[in-house]
């Protein structure tokens, strides 16, 4: 700026023609600093001269030099604001201080020199505004710890306002930042993120002017995106969800089950319900995960491929009664740090190879008991062996499933007088029982396993006590094993009969014995009779009698 330079030489003249021109038309003016408000309209006054001349009337003449001196013109001894609509007086595009200078000339010759300095008031006709390159959107990683900054925000004001920022509280991700120095546009975390809930938020800023009463201000909106950080840890699929915690889906890893039997060997196992699989819980990265059983291996008998998680029968199971079942433990883990793993359940059950159905080896069995009163008596067969109603199972080397269930229902006579146990035995209520009942009942095998069945029947007969139970089907069985209630009842008239004759045998032998002994019989009567007798017992008859 050559301003003060020019001052300088204004002032140097303007001294050495006062000395020559005391009383000059020229002189009586001073230096003049005013203000202007910024966009004052043209013609408004900045200054009035104290010259002793008028330049209208006398031979002075008033000239304004100077960098500015455009935005000013005179009007007799006052001077003018120059400015047009087109032409505005910014204090924002031209400083705050306009100079220039007035020269006086007297027949042309400078008298006076002044110097003008015009300070532009300012107005707040500027909104502040944001530095675009500082509300672009942003990348933050969720890891990002709370209270950390995590953008700052600048707006500008052509006036040269304070500024003031603050966050719009009333949007959706509001809660998620917070500004705590407000001059400053530093927006800080105030909850954590969490790319698995949200991939990006907006936050809106105000940046409003703090010391004008206008109070203008500016919006925008950052959008921050969450880039996934590695916080998951690995989750084995299916995830079964256990319940919903806001945005979370909060799940257990399955269990996975899979059968096999005891010929499977060497067999990748198919497990459900779906195969050995988890995920990295972030679904951006998805690192690798390693497999691994930690236990349950049974010395390598189940082996797992580590990058697919499969997992192999190597070895058969000999025994599935010795080794029902296997428990393994997976565990998958991520690959770049083992510390972010997670375990699962893998049951294996061992199944028998069920190429077999189970079947009773006769359709009939034949049961007997002995008439009694205990309440619970064994049903016995031929040879009053106990019998065993049991089911052979050829999947068994013994041929005994210890799976099948026996059931059993009458399929004549009455229920719940018989109940057979597990181990194929009948037992009886005989005390419910008489003689001569025949019940045939149904005994259904079931293999709990396949769930096939087989059918027999049980033919039981209730003998007479003492009546011996027959050796065979064969021998003196024949005639009680084909024995009928028919049958039966004729032996019993038979006997009936028998009894009738040795009772009439047994009162003709007595008749006559009777006959013989008379005599003797007579006398003890006559002495029964005898009036002593009669007379010690006089109130005998009513005892008598
Ligand atoms: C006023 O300003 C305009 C535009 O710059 C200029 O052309 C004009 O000469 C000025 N008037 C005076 C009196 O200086
Ligand atoms: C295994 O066998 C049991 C009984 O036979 C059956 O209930 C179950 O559904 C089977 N499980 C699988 C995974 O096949
Ligand atoms: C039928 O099976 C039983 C065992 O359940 C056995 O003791 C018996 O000898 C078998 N009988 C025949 C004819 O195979």
């Amino acid at each position: 700026m050559l301003t003060p330079w020019r001052l300088f030489l204004c002032q140097m003249a303007l001294n050495i023609f006062y000395h020559i021109a005391k009383a000059s038309l020229c002189l009586g003016g001073q230096d003049i600093f005013a203000t202007v408000r910024e966009n004052s309209p043209t013609g408004e006054i900045i200054a009035n001269l104290g010259i002793n001349g008028d330049p209208g009337a006398s031979s002075i003449r008033l000239c304004l030099t100077g960098e500015n001196a455009d935005w000013f013109y005179l009007e007799g001894r006052t001077i003018r604001l120059n400015s047009s609509f087109s032409r505005i007086l910014d204090r924002e595009v031209l400083g705050s201080v306009l100079i220039a200078a007035l020269t006086c000339y007297e027949d042309n010759i400078i008298r006076s020199r002044y110097r003008i300095m015009v300070e532009i008031l300012n107005e707040n006709d500027n909104m502040p505004y944001f530095l675009e390159d500082t509300i672009q959107p942003r990348y933050i990683s969720e890891l990002l710890t709370v209270n950390s900054m995590v953008f700052t925000v600048k707006a500008r004001d052509g006036d040269g306002d304070t500024i003031t920022y603050m966050t719009d509280k009333s949007t959706a991700d509001a809660s998620y930042f917070r500004i705590d120095l407000p001059n400053s546009g530093m927006v800080i975390l105030d909850k954590p993120l969490d790319y698995e809930t949200k991939t990006q938020l907006q936050v809106v800023i105000f940046a409003v002017e703090t010391t004008t009463k206008e109070k203008y201000s500016a919006t925008a909106t950052v959008t921050v995106n969450v880039l996934d950080g590695d916080d998951q840890y690995p989750q084995f699929q299916p995830c079964a969800p256990v319940y919903v915690d806001g945005d979370h889906n909060i799940c257990t890893n399955p269990v996975y089950s899979v059968n096999i039997t005891e010929t499977d060997e060497d067999a990748v196992l198919y497990f459900s319900p779906g195969p050995i699989h988890a995920e990295d819980g972030d679904k951006d990265i998805l690192t690798p995960l390693v497999y691994s059983i930690l236990s349950g291996d049974d010395n390598g008998r189940f082996t797992i491929d580590s990058k697919t998680g499969e997992i192999s029968l190597k070895q058969r199971v000999e025994n599935r009664l010795l080794m029902p079942s296997f428990s393994l433990r997976i565990m998958a883990a991520q690959v770049n740090d083992p510390k972010k793993y997670s375990v699962a359940t893998a049951l294996v059950h061992v199944l028998s190879k069920n190429r077999f159905p189970p079947f009773f080896n006769k359709t009939v069995y034949k049961g007997f008991l002995i008439e009694s009163s205990s309440p619970a008596t064994l049903v016995t067969t031929y040879g009053n062996q106990v019998l065993v109603v049991q089911a052979i199972d050829r999947d068994f080397r013994d041929g005994i499933n210890p799976k099948i269930h026996y059931t059993m229902q009458p399929l004549t006579g009455s229920n719940k007088l018989y109940h057979i146990t597990q181990d194929g035995i009948v037992i009886a209520r005989t005390d419910r029982l008489r003689a001569f009942d025949r019940h045939i009942l149904e005994v259904i095998a079931t293999d709990e396993e396949s769930g096939e069945t087989a059918h027999a029947s049980v033919d039981i007969e209730v003998l007479q006590r003492g009546q011996p139970v027959p050796r065979s089907p064969f021998g003196e069985e024949r005639l009680f094993g084909d024995m009928n209630v028919g049958m039966a009842g004729g032996i019993a008239a038979l006997v009936l009969i028998v009894a009738v004759i040795v009772l009439f045998l047994f009162l003709w032998l007595i008749k006559r014995r009777r006959e013989r002994r008379d005599p003797a019989d007579r006398g003890a009567v006559a002495l029964g009779k005898h009036p002593n007798v009669e007379a010690s017992s006089p109130s005998s008859p009513h005892h008598v009698l």
